[in-house]
Parts: C-alpha cells; sequence; structure tokens
C-alpha cells in the first residue's frame, strides 16, 4: 500500500499541491484525471522524487519513498524518451548496469521483457525505426525493468493512434500484480473507466474525488463533488 499524507508542493508563485492525502493499493490501479494544470503530472513527479519543496508524508508500507533505491519506482512519461542513439537491448538495460547489475542479468531481463510485449524482433533496432505504440511498449518494459513495486504513468497514450490506446491500456491492465501500486494519470476517460480501480480527481492542486472507478462512472452522479460531475459532462 501507497500511503500519502499532506502532500503539498509550493513553489515562488504558489502551492501547486494543496494538502493530497490518499492510499493507492496494491494489486490495484488506481488513476488520477482533471482538467489540464490541475497538478497530476506534479503529483507524480512528487512521487517519483523527482520535485523539491514538498511537504507531507508518502511511504510504502512502513518505508518513505526517498529511500527507495533507483527502479523501484517506474516512470513512463507519454512522450517515451528512449534514447536514439542506442538500440532497444541497451536503451532497456542502461540504467540497470549503471545501477549495478550485471551486464548478463539486465540482458537476460531485457530479453524476457521483449518476448513478453512481442518485440523481440525489435531487439537491435533504434527507436526511430519503432512504431509510437512499440516505442511505448519499450518504454514500459524499461520501467519495468527492475521489477518496481511502484509504477508510474504520465499520459500514456497520450501520443498514440486511437487504435494503440487499447493496446496500451491492456498492457498497463495486465502489469497489475499483488505486490504492485499502479498510478495512472490519463486524459482518456474511457481507459481510465476500463482499466482503472480507483479515480482520485484533482483540480487547482487539490484532491476533491478519492472513490471508486465503479461510482465514479455509474449513472448517479451525486457522489461526486461538483468539479467532477462538471467535468465528466464536459467530455460527454
Ligand atoms: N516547476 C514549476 N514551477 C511553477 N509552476 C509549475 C511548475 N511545474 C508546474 N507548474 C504549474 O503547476 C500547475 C500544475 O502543473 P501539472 O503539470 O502538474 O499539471 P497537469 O495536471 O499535469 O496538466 P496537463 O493535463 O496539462 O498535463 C500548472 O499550473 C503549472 O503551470
Ligand atoms: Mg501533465
Amino acid at each position: 500500500m501507497l500511503k500519502v499524507s499532506n502532500l503539498t508542493k509550493k513553489t515562488p508563485t504558489g502551492e501547486i499541491l494543496k494538502n493530497i492525502s490518499f492510499e493507492a493499493k496494491d494489486g490495484e490501479i488506481t488513476a488520477v484525471i482533471g482538467t489540464s494544470g490541475s497538478g497530476k503530472t506534479t503529483l507524480l513527479r512528487c512521487l517519483a522524487q523527482l520535485d523539491k519543496n514538498v511537504s507531507g508524508k508518502m511511504l510504502l508500507e512502513k518505508q518513505e519513498l526517498f529511500s527507495l533505491s533507483h527502479g523501484e519506482i517506474g516512470l513512463v512519461f507519454q512522450s517515451f524518451n528512449l534514447f536514439p542513439h542506442l538500440n532497444i537491448l541497451q536503451n532497456l538495460t542502461l540504467a540497470p548496469i549503471l545501477q549495478g547489475l550485471n551486464k548478463l542479468d539486465a540482458e537476460k531481463k531485457a530479453h524476457e521483457l521483449l518476448e513478453q510485449f512481442s518485440l523481440k524482433t525489435k531487439t537491435h533496432r533504434y527507436p526511430g525505426q519503432l512504431s509510437g505504440g512499440q516505442k511505448q511498449r519499450i518504454a514500459i518494459a524499461r520501467a519495468l525493468i527492475m521489477n518496481p513495486p511502484i509504477l508510474l504513468f504520465d499520459e500514456p497514450t497520450s501520443a498514440l493512434d486511437p487504435e494503440m490506446v487499447n493496446e496500451v491500456g491492456d498492457i498497463i491492465k495486465s502489469l497489475k500484480n499483488p505486490k504492485r501500486v499502479i498510478i495512472l494519470v490519463t486524459h482518456e476517460i474511457r481507459l481510465a473507466e476500463k482499466i482503472a480501480n480507483r479515480i482520485l480527481f484533482l483540480d487547482h492542486g487539490k484532491l476533491l474525488d478519492n472513490i471508486e472507478a465503479k461510482q465514479f462512472f455509474a449513472k448517479d452522479k451525486s457522489k461526486l463533488s461538483t468539479k467532477a460531475q462538471k467535468f465528466l459532462s464536459n467530455l460527454s
């Protein structure tokens, strides 16, 4: 279980996250939704320990997130962030090798993941030779290489063609694991409805709704904040 308490992120111009508290369960997908600028990416960056000036507590079981080692928090961005000058195998193994994993073990793990994602034939190709969906699958494989107990996705489908959205969604769903917390930031509301267990709705840095996905998407919207109701009605 990931437990976030009173998370606040300040910048010189104000607070971007205001006293956010929630729990995300292992074995579940927790989706974070909200309008542009509501603080979704910032929340993921705080969890991934990429941001400074953050107060509050972030615990995985009883362990502070900042004390986790590199690779224990997997992060996948919308823009893939693969290294263009490295082939796929090198893209997958670079970070773990830098972190001290031996090259053969890193490559073994990379080959297993390429097999799992049906990308074995791309092992020695370069990112520029892959489609968007294939690149995103590589980026996901890279995040998985150290078998992280926390996996964070920031708009993983937003750079993809519509037909790839379901495929990457299915992959994310297949990564659910009783020993893993998955947080998915997405504006693809149908994707959240299809694969998320819980929904966090952010608005101007505040967490307004923290609710089971079934309830969030139920016909009866009376349990949702007014802002979330408005957000959903603007989409339809
Ligand atoms: N380092 C920073 N310094 C100051 N303001 C920032 C910083 N990073 C983000 N912001 C602001 O904080 C707010 C939240 O940004 P964030 O990127 O988290 O939003 P988001 O919900 O991910 O939006 P989008 O859906 O467009 O990706 C925005 O108003 C943004 O301009
Ligand atoms: Mg964002």
